[in-house]
């Protein structure tokens, strides 16, 4: 049937005869059923949901006024049975069996198990690989769906194997779980069903048991636990979160009201057969397991698309490497993955031992949560000032390492997971993403633990900790003073565009502050040959040059000493427009915020750094000192000449390129930008003058199509010169 002829007119006229209703209303379960494979299974809607709704409601309607044509398998019957006081017992008539699991992390879980498969079927190194299928190992609860003659008639658990609960009534509510499979009496859209799969189509024997794994999505997890934490946040007294997804899934399988099950949004995959007619008696007569599975999925059975064929221990190795790096991909949680021998008839040949198929094997990956008690919530202090709030845990392993620290990040998560000191809760730790609270278990937090607060002071050095506007980040301000920010402080102060310190990189100043010979900046000018000297790999000549580049940095100007001091948000130009319009050191220390913002360079966020920065005694003490080692500038006292004075290049943009014969690029920079020039990075149009020295390349070739003065060092120091005249 075209889906135009079941559309119809918005309102179809009354149906006239009994059998024209139940024509109606077959059709309509047909197609709604179709409809909800392709868009619960196949993830292919076809049709809007408005137009599902419709035919929906139609059904629903013509279901009210003709009781006696109602099916138990119409998709309007999913959520329809009564709470139960508790559930029925199931003898499975064949047992569900659970797997044999290897754990290593290697791959020695596919290796053992092909060598055993091998040798039940005595096969020598010689013989050809054998084949497998390769599945992943669904994180939820197994589940046995019995249909007869095509209808779903039970849901079983598998509870010890031999025996499980009837959960019916919860699984027929789940979507991806058809409630009637296609048959050959059936019409067309159900037809159209069976030929979805890439095998002939056949048709469900009378008897069918599928195997399969109930479990929950992600997104459908979370979503249920931001529903939980609303109502647990108006109130509600009986309402808890879930733990993980396959928590969730179970307890909603265990639902007795299945009105509650419904809102759980669980999901299906299949992966085996329970009972089957024979095929003597007309049941299916599968060759391999992988067969198997594509026919499950022809009858509308939602099949993993991960499934794959692979021959011999090495492709199983293959995919146990790649669902393992796939996993956090995949919306729904795995633990492992599962290899078959592909043959039935093989399967057959290998049999069981005690319990447990020798034919299939469980390869699981390292949990990536686990349950654990926060010890304390420590603060640490990063590099750079940042506070960063960890909660310290009770070790535990997760995602294959031990975890005894995981980061709230910042004050605004901290707050958002609300974890407490001494809650219970769930660490992540997922491929080689940095371990993680997920969730606080609200349900075990001790009475009266207090929230966490950031701290207002660095619990380093004691100086204040502040937020700066529109920043998610508390940082210290002690920049100069505090041990946590010591190496980034030195290296910043020595940068050759701030004090310039020749020498002292990297490495030199870690092993200075390690070895606690440097405690804060000024103790570098405290340095002397033998404590120099003593360090790893430092030879004498290479101390003294240090010793002599310390001293030559003595001599400095106001902009370098500015921007060596590391304040946040002060950058090379801010320290320079701040030396010009305050002139002295004193004067930008004490200017207040409004004082600060006239300068032109300088906005609130950076007027507020300065102030908090300078409003630190420690930074002041560390400044004061650097001063009395004989850190020193020229200063202006009268202030603000530089920003009155007109100057020669003001409004001149220069590009420097190529190697300059006694300038180095910076210097050239300094000395444009001194007399009033800005120095841009790329040639365009509005470029003034290309300074080009050796090796100039691509912006030398683009300066001479654009027709712009290109000027060689010597022409710019002469003008350089009749600049400061
Ligand atoms: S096959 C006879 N395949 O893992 C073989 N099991 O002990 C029966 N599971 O709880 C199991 N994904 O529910 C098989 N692709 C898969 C599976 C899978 C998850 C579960 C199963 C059972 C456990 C195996």
């Amino acid at each position: 049937m075209a889906t135009s002829d079941l559309f119809g007119p918005a309102s179809s006229p009354p149906l006239s005869t009994p059998v024209a209703v139940a024509e109606r209303m077959a059709a309509l379960r047909a197609e709604l059923q179709a409809h909800g494979h392709r868009y619960y299974v196949l993830d292919e809607p076809t049709l809007p949901d408005s137009e599902y709704d419709r035919l929906f409601k139609e059904l629903q309607a013509l279901e009210a006024t003709h009781p006696q044509l109602l099916s138990a398998d119409s998709p309007t019957q999913r959520v329809g049975g009564k709470p139960l006081a508790q559930f029925a017992s199931v003898r499975h008539k064949v047992p569900m069996l659970s797997i044999r699991t290897e754990t290593d992390t290697e791959s020695t879980g596919a290796k053992n198990f092909d060598a055993r498969v091998r040798k039940e079927l005595g096969l020598t190194a010689n013989d050809p690989p054998v084949e497998y299928v390769a599945e992943l190992k669904f994180d939820g609860l197994a589940m046995s769906l019995r249909y007869e003659n095509g209808v779903l008639v039970q849901a079983a658990t598998r509870g010890d194997g031999e025996v499980g609960e009837d959960v019916t009534q919860n699984i027929r509510t789940i979507n991806q779980i058809p409630l009637k499979l296609p048959s050959r009496s059936a019409g067309p859209p159900q037809a159209r069903l069976a030929a979805l799969g890439s095998v002939e189509a056949t048709f469900p024997p009378a008897v069918l048991e599928v195997r399969g794994e109930v479990y929950m999505r992600r997104a459908d997890f979370e979503a249920l636990n931001e529903k939980q934490r609303e109502k647990i946040g108006q109130g509600a007294k009986n309402e808890k979160t879930f733990v993980n997804p396959r928590n969730a899934a179970a307890g909603g399988v265990r639902q007795l009201d299945p009105a509650i099950a419904a809102q759980r949004r669980l999901s299906f995959f299949a992966y085996g057969l329970g009972e089957v007619t024979a095929p003597a008696q007309g049941g299916p007569d599968f060759n391999t397991h992988f067969e198997l599975l594509q026919t499950l999925k022809s009858w509308g059975f939602p099949v993993a698309a991960q499934v794959e064929r692979a021959q011999g221990a090495i492709e199983l190795i293959s995919y146990h490497q790649r669902m393992g790096a796939a996993r956090d991909q995949l919306p729904y949680d795995i633990d492992g993955v599962v290899y078959k021998v592909n043959s039935l008839a093989l399967q057959r040949q290998i049999g069981f031992v005690s319990r447990e198929p020798r034919w299939a094997v469980a390869h699981k990956y390292p949990a990536q949560e686990q349950l654990t008690s926060v010890l304390a919530i420590d603060v640490q202090v990063g590099r750079t000032g940042k506070l960063t709030p960890v909660a310290k845990l009770a070790p535990v392993f997760v995602g294959g390492v031990t975890v005894t620290n995981a980061t709230l990040h910042n004050e605004d998560e901290a707050r958002r997971k609300d974890v407490r000191v001494g809650d219970t809760v769930i660490v992540r730790r997922a491929g080689d993403v940095i371990p993680e609270v997920v969730s606080v278990l609200l349900e075990k937090r001790v009475q009266d633990a207090p929230q966490f607060t950031m701290p207002r002071q660095c619990p380093i050095c004691g100086s204040d900790a502040v937020r700066l506007e529109g920043e998610a980040d508390y940082r210290c301000t002690g920049g100069l003073f505090c041990a946590a920010q010591r190496k980034e402080a030195i290296l910043h102060y020595a940068h050759r565009r701030a004090v310039e310190i020749e020498g002292l990189g990297d490495k030199l100043v870690e092993q200075l502050v390690d070895a606690n010979v440097i405690r804060t900046l000024p103790d570098l000018y405290k340095l002397g040959l033998t404590a120099l000297a003593s360090l790893d790999r430092m030879a004498d000549k290479s101390a003294s040059n240090l010793i002599d580049a310390l001293e030559k940095s003595k001599q400095t100007t106001l902009p370098r000493f500015l921007f060596g001091l590391g304040i946040r948000h002060v950058g090379e130009a801010t320290a320079k427009a701040l030396a010009r319009y305050f002139g002295t050191l004193d004067a930008v220390m004490d200017a207040t915020e409004e004082q600060l913002i006239e300068v032109g360079d300088v906005g609130p966020i950076v007027a507020k750094s300065l102030r908090t920065f300078f409003e630190q005694p420690h930074n002041r003490e560390v400044v004061a000192q650097l001063r009395a080692c004989g850190v020193r500038w020229e200063e202006s006292e009268e202030g603000r000449p530089a920003a009155a004075a007109p100057r020669l290049l003001a409004g001149k943009t220069f590009v420097i390129t190529g190697t300059l014969p006694s300038l180095s690029r910076d210097e050239a920079k300094d000395r444009v930008e001194a007399a009033g020039g800005k120095v841009a990075g790329s040639v365009s149009k509005k470029t003034d003058f290309v300074v080009a020295g050796a090796e100039a390349g691509s912006k030398l070739l683009k300066a001479q199509e654009l027709g712009l003065v290109v000027i060689d060092e010597a022409a710019l120091l002469a003008l350089l010169a009749a600049a400061a005249d």
